[in-house]
């Protein structure tokens, strides 16, 4: 049975659904998974006490549901994290940050008892690292963090705006660099083949000047749910 991609996404948010207890705050990642979730918990937002953002955008779209945003430092850990990847594997290790989110991302599933990844069935994977790695960095380590990226076997890309955002603002170069909700720089490493995962992000962890690698090997998720055709796998 044929079933656009978005309609997949939709359906692995809606069975997140079932992770919430009455009263919670629920950690809510970024990207347009979760804006589904985020859609689907405005509708119950009675039976939830609140929600800690991971970016400035889901803030907005939370805030526009009805849902009180609450502060990480105000409430100390969570019993539940829901959020997207852009490749997961059957050990629910994951590459995350296609967003830029990925540093309160990490933070926020950190704080969790519980990291509910939700996607459709095209993000998995066999082998990490299709998907180029997200490596948010200092703006001024960019060249040295990609030069240490590079030595690695990695083709590490500055990321800037799409060209569409950059014609909006064609008269002003300084508009192309994307900058994360923390002002820094990302850089996305293509060309990798992650074999071992928690290993990757520790070494990549030291390289003076990054501040997350988009790998989420040490913090996985706990449950996958993988939006398909036939209906929502749980791994
Ligand atoms: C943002 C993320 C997202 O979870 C990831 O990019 C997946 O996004 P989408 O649900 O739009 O496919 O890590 O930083």
């Amino acid at each position: 049975m044929h079933m656009n991609p978005d309609d997949r996404k939709k359906r692995s948010a809606h069975a997140a659904l079932d992770y919430l207890t009455d009263g919670m705050i629920v950690g809510v990642g970024t990207g347009s998974t979760v804006n589904h979730f985020i859609d689907a918990l405005g509708a119950v937002r009675n039976r939830i006490a609140g929600a800690v953002s991971s970016s400035e955008a889901s803030t907005t779209l939370l805030r526009a549901n009805g849902i009180r945003v609450l502060e990480l430092n105000d409430v100390g850990s969570l019993e539940l994290y829901v959020d997207g990847a852009d490749e997961a594997d059957r050990n629910r290790y994951l590459i995350k940050g296609g967003g830029g989110a990925l540093t309160r991302e990490k933070i926020v599933a950190q704080a969790a008892k519980r990291f509910v990844c939700i996607a459709d069935d095209s993000k998995l994977v066999e082998v990490l690292g299709r998907f180029p790695l997200p490596v948010e960095v200092i703006p001024m380590a960019r060249s040295l963090v990609a030069r240490e990226l590079t030595a690695r076997g990695g083709q590490p890309v500055w990321r800037s705006h799409t060209f569409d955002d950059r014609r909006s603002h064609a008269t002003d170069n300084r508009l192309s660099r994307f900058t994360t909700d923390n002002g820094n720089d990302i850089l996305d490493v293509h060309g990798l083949q992650i074999i071992d995962p928690p290993a990757l992000e520790t070494e990549l962890n030291q390289i003076p000047g990054v501040v997350t690698v988009g790998l989420f090997a040490h913090r996985p998720a706990d449950v996958l749910l993988i939006g398909t055709a036939a209906g929502v796998e749980k791994i």
